[in-house]
């Protein structure tokens, strides 16, 4: 599991966050997160969203009427995100938990993991026990939505990655790279299917040069696989698979 600085200071996260410290390109791409995943939520009476931080997303998808669930592991983070709501005065269930490890005893139509918040799964297994999870909170039918960055450079399986605040302090943390291919492998692993898979939050076609992996998952229908890990034939072709 990376650590990461920015997850023990919300407002450092609110401020990298933040459109009024954005440049264009930013603010049109943070623009572009939250309309998808509002509309993505919208799609459901409830939702949950599993890393939800300080609410960048959970308040606008509160504010569009769908009754939502949000659950991280810092404490801190939940703080502020319970501030935030209060002070817009939404309403949002935010629950302490691990993604690797937690149980509502509820399912839920629509299931988030925004904003690589899945990278942070630095070894396979944590990556593996998180995606059962998010199954296992997705009620029949349901999606579970998510995106994470997709680079091309050969670098990984874990990426040692730096952000500048805009005061200039330098944050530094790892991220896990999964490939296209090893995506579909994990998914597959943890008995769910990949139904749509964009390039951006414009939904442009996903294809291998796209900035990200926008994906759309539901139950595959089939019994889980033990797992990804033990799945040798899987390792062996993904050791020989081209990266992307
Ligand atoms: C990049 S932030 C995303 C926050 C929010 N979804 C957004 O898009 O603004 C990643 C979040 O994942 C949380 N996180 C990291 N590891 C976690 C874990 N094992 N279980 C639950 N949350 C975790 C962090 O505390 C952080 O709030």
């Amino acid at each position: 599991m990376s650590e990461c600085p920015l997850y023990v200071s919300p407002e450092l996260y609110d401020e990298l966050f933040s459109p009024a410290t954005a440049d264009a390109a930013r603010l049109e791409r943070l623009r572009a997160s939250e309309a998808f995943y509002v509309a993505e939520a919208r799609r459901g009476k409830n939702a949950l969203e599993i890393g939800c931080g300080t609410g960048r997303l959970t308040i606008p998808i509160a504010k569009a009427g769908v009754a939502i669930t949000g659950v991280d592991l810092s404490a801190v983070m939940l703080g502020k995100a319970r501030e935030k709501a209060a002070a817009d005065e939404v309403l949002i269930e935010l629950v302490e938990g691990d993604m690797r490890d937690f149980d509502l005893g509820r399912r839920f139509e629509t299931v988030l993991i925004p904003g690589n918040s899945l990278l942070h799964m630095l070894e396979e297994r944590d990556v593996e026990r998180a995606l059962d999870a998010a199954r296992r909170h997705l009620a029949p039918g349901g999606r579970l939505i998510f995106d994470i960055t997709l680079w091309n450079d050969g670098e990984g399986p874990v990426r040692h990655c730096t952000t500048t605040l805009p005061g200039g302090r330098l944050i530094e943390y790892d991220l896990r790279v999964i490939s296209p291919g090893e995506l579909e492998r994990y998914l597959e692993a943890a008995g769910l299917r990949l139904d749509v898979r964009y390039g951006d939050f414009g939904r442009q076609p996903f294809t291998p040069s796209s900035p990200r992996q926008l994906c759309s998952a539901g139950h595959s229908g089939r019994a889980k696989a033990t797992s990804y890990t033990h799945l040798d034939v899987y390792k062996r072709q993904a050791r020989h698979l081209p990266s992307p």
